[in-house]
């Protein structure tokens, strides 16, 4: 507990020098955000947010004004699956991400760097890049992976201790500047070893991948479970005996319904998507 408090006091004061802005086009969840009782619950979310919201975190609907005038951009919008056309039900839609570099390079007037926290498939990527790059004359735009890995209800511990922090870049010279930049942005609370720069279809591969092994293990424990009841084995006893081996562990173990977030059923689809995209029929279907 207070390994926990040391943390998160020095999180808001390394960054009180750093000004967020979080910007919503809807005004009805910016309004709950800037209120006294926040629209997502979770242990410490409060805390962080209450004593830095005022001073250095804000919350606004003037995306224009906030977007023209930060140096890094985080872009974390919705990527739902795709409802119609080529590969319904499986890529994300990417309409939302295209209307925000749209807006990003219609009103930008210095060189940004533009952090994607969420999947992008790879051909898409190129054609936001293209978007960015198009509609600006002198700015430049350095365009970032860096994917979320989130867990619902463990959002500020995975914040304050990631395991891993990956920043994926396409390895450009002037890329490994914007790199740099947003590595020492973590490097204020986060090890240094813990921060993973690489390749940007390493970095978006691996975090599909972590969750679709994560999903596999859920989806085998749950098979387990069947032929436990079949056989009338415990399936906590041998979920408990399988994870003493070392090297099965003992972590995502446990017998639940389906595969426990959508989180992982729409990374695991986009994966399938990317596999179909590149010709490899016999991984997708793996
Ligand atoms: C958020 O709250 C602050 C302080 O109460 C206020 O000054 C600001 O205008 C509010 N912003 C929005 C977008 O509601
Ligand atoms: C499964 O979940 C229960 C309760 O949430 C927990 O006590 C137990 O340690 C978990 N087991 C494994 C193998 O993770």
């Amino acid at each position: 507990m207070s390994g926990d408090r040391r943390w998160r006091l020095s999180l808001i004061s390394v960054l009180i020098d750093i000004q967020v802005a979080v910007v919503d086009i809807s005004s009805s969840r910016i309004a709950a955000w800037n209120s006294s009782s926040l629209p997502v619950f979770g242990p410490g979310i409060d805390d962080i947010v209450m004593s830095c919201r005022g001073r250095n975190l804000f919350f606004s609907t003037d995306v224009e004004k906030h977007v023209a005038n930060a140096d890094i951009i985080f872009v974390s919008v919705n990527t739902p699956s795709k409802r119609q056309g080529l590969g319904a039900g499986k890529p994300v839609d990417l309409m939302y991400w295209e209307s925000t570099a749209r807006l990003i390079a219609d009103i930008s007037t210095n060189d940004k760097i533009v952090v994607g926290k969420s999947i992008v498939p790879v051909k898409k990527a190129e054609a936001i890049e293209r978007i960015l790059t198009h509609n600006s004359n002198d700015v430049r735009f350095h365009i970032l992976s860096n994917p979320k890995f989130l867990a619902e209800g463990t959002a500020i511990n995975n914040l304050l201790h990631p395991d891993r922090v990956l920043i994926g870049d396409r390895s450009t010279p002037e890329g490994q500047a914007a790199v740099n930049t947003l590595v020492s942005l973590y490097a204020h609370w986060v090890p240094v070893d813990h921060i993973i720069s690489m390749g940007l279809w390493s970095a978006e591969i691996s975090k599909l991948a972590a969750n679709a092994f994560l999903a596999q293990r859920i989806s085998s424990i749950n098979a387990m479970s069947a032929l436990c009841e079949a056989t009338s084995a415990d399936v906590s006893e041998v979920a408990y005996a399988m994870g003493k081996d070392s090297r099965v562990g003992h972590r995502f173990l446990n017998a639940t319904v389906g595969y426990g977030g959508s989180y992982f059923r729409k990374d695991i689809l986009n994966l399938v998507y990317i596999c179909e995209c590149n010709g490899l029929t016999q991984v997708a279907n793996y």
